[in-house]
């Protein structure tokens, strides 16, 4: 689908954006496992409700900022959104087949009146945590963004997040005060390319 902002996407190749409903890439952890990054597909809805459901209330908390009970469909919506390279979501696939299951997901959602400026979110269910899965889908993201003119990220951060800060952090984003005292802004520009 392309973008609905069609006036600002509109020097956009289309070449490219179909790849981007195909992108796929098969990427080494430092621990050795070999992990499929891939765009998000119409038919994986089931499977990323089986991932938030093996996630823990805390990373729930940390991924929507606040504590939910039972996600809302319009919340889940949003996390299973695609539209051009306007909202791009990417998932993180373990095993094959049958055995195949979203491990992680990540989302980059530009402004509708900022093209350019887009926010970033992740989510790594609790048993792959730490493994740098959310280091990588963050440079995957950035690097299809800044493909497609979006060169500035930015998210808010709940202040006990320290893993999902430390990550921004060794990314090179700079990390504010929010005016809510829950929350940190991190943000990164880009250089154009
Ligand atoms: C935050 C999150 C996306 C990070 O993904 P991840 O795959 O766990 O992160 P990585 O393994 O790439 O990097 C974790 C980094 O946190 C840091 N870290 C690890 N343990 C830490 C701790 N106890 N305190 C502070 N920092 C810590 C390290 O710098 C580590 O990087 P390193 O292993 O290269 O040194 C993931 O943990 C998650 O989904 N959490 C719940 C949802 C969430 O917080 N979403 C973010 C909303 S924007």
């Amino acid at each position: 689908m392309l973008a609905t902002n069609e006036h600002e996407y509109s020097r956009m190749d289309t070449r490219r954006l179909n790849s981007l409903t195909d992108f796929s890439r098969d990427l080494l952890l430092r621990d050795g496992a070999m992990l499929r990054f891939r765009a998000l597909r119409p038919g994986d809805r089931g499977v990323l409700k089986d991932l938030l459901s093996r996630c823990s209330p805390g990373s729930i908390r940390y991924r929507f900022l606040h504590s939910i009970k039972a996600l809302p469909e319009k919340t889940f919506d949003q996390l299973a959104q695609v539209e051009g390279s306007r909202v791009v979501t990417l998932v993180v696939i373990q095993g094959e087949g049958a055995d195949e299951r979203i491990i992680a997901v990540g989302q980059y959602h530009a402004l509708e009146d900022r093209p350019d400026v887009a926010e970033v979110s992740f989510l790594v269910e609790d048993a792959m945590q730490r493994r740098g899965i959310g280091t990588l889908l963050l440079d995957l993201l950035a690097e299809i963004a800044r493909e497609h003119g979006v060169n500035r990220f930015s998210a808010d951060v709940l202040a006990d997040n320290h893993v999902m800060l430390s990550v921004f952090r060794k990314a090179g984003y700079a990390l504010s005060k929010s005016e809510q005292a829950t929350l940190v802004h991190a943000a990164v520009q880009y250089r154009e390319r």
